[in-house]
């Protein structure tokens, strides 16, 4: 097909998003940085697809930030399909991508393909998520083959924890640079329709920014990224213990929530919730014992 099909709805596509690169081949026009959140649950993805984000991804950082697991590894197929569904509800005009979960994609290409396929197909994906540079080329190429778009993963792969020996920033060195620029373009080459660049040098993601035509997407990875992700509970200050260096907090929502909560029991203890008018009422019986029929929200 030589016309690209667009949604013409606002709705953000794949094609969209692989078009904005904002410096692409010296176009000084530029473009839209592309901006993306992690969103988890229905309510969350509501909430960022309102306020303009054009990437809800559903990322494997589910297991630290929800499940309050100590890594991402444990995350399982069946709780990502779950999470995947959820958030694909509440979006309306971003586009949702899945991020494959730890062993969904290291057994075998098929076993991959299927796991992919069970994000698209029952957690309505709309493209997945991969960690991994040069070694993953032929699996992202097998997935774009079946229809699925890929956004690459390199740099800090929370999901390499125990072979990188713990959360540190990649590529410091000249060896570690010049891996991360030969597994950026093997993601490009095999297909990929962008890439995440996690916890590298400013330097050297503008380097690979400017040497690839798909858009890069940092984290950790300073400002001259095509564009920037950010975890949920990072932004709106939830993460549970350290919050990391690149991460930048936009509200403090912890602090509302142990507020509501601590009101919330001062008032039953004291006698002060529920009021007589949040009580139901019967005619008939005394207000102090009426017995009313809760309604479903
Ligand atoms: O799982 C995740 O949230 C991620 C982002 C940090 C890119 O992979």
């Amino acid at each position: 097909m030589s016309v690209v099909p667009r949604a013409g709805n606002g709705k953000i596509t794949v094609p969209d998003i692989a078009s904005r690169k904002t410096l692409l081949l010296g176009d000084s026009a530029g473009q839209q940085k592309i901006t993306c959140l992690t969103a988890y649950d229905y309510p969350t993805a509501q909430l960022l697809d309102a306020g303009g984000v054009d990437i809800l991804l559903v990322g494997d950082s589910l297991g630290m930030v929800v499940l309050g697991e100590e890594s991402t590894l444990g995350v399982t197929m069946d709780e990502m399909v779950c999470h995947v569904r959820a958030v694909r509800r509440g979006a309306r005009r971003a586009l949702v991508v899945a991020d494959m979960p730890y062993g969904s994609f290291h057994v075998s290409i098929e076993d991959s393909l299927r796991n992919a396929i069970r994000l698209v197909k029952e957690g309505g994906a709309e493209a997945v998520k991969l960690e991994g540079g040069e070694r993953r080329m032929e699996l992202i190429a097998r997935l774009t083959e079946a229809e699925i778009p890929v956004l690459g993963h390199i740099g800090l792969t929370p999901q390499s924890v125990n072979a990188l020996g713990g959360f540190h920033v990649q590529g410091k060195t000249a060896d570690g640079a010049r891996q991360l620029e030969r597994d950026a373009r093997a993601v490009e080459a095999a297909g990929a329709f962008g890439i995440v660049l996690e916890s590298i040098p400013r330097g050297l993601a503008a380097q690979i920014t400017g040497e690839l035509r798909i858009p890069t997407i940092g984290i950790g990875a300073g400002p001259d990224c095509d564009g920037q992700v950010l975890v949920f509970h990072d932004l709106v200050g939830l993460t549970p213990g350290h919050t990391p260096k690149f991460a930048r907090r936009y509200a403090n929502v912890a602090a509302e929530i142990s507020r509501a909560a601590a009101e919330y029991c001062d008032d039953v203890r004291a006698g002060r919730f529920p009021s007589d008018a949040e009580s139901f009422h019967a005619a008939g019986l005394p207000a102090g014992s009426a017995k009313g029929e809760a309604k479903p929200r």
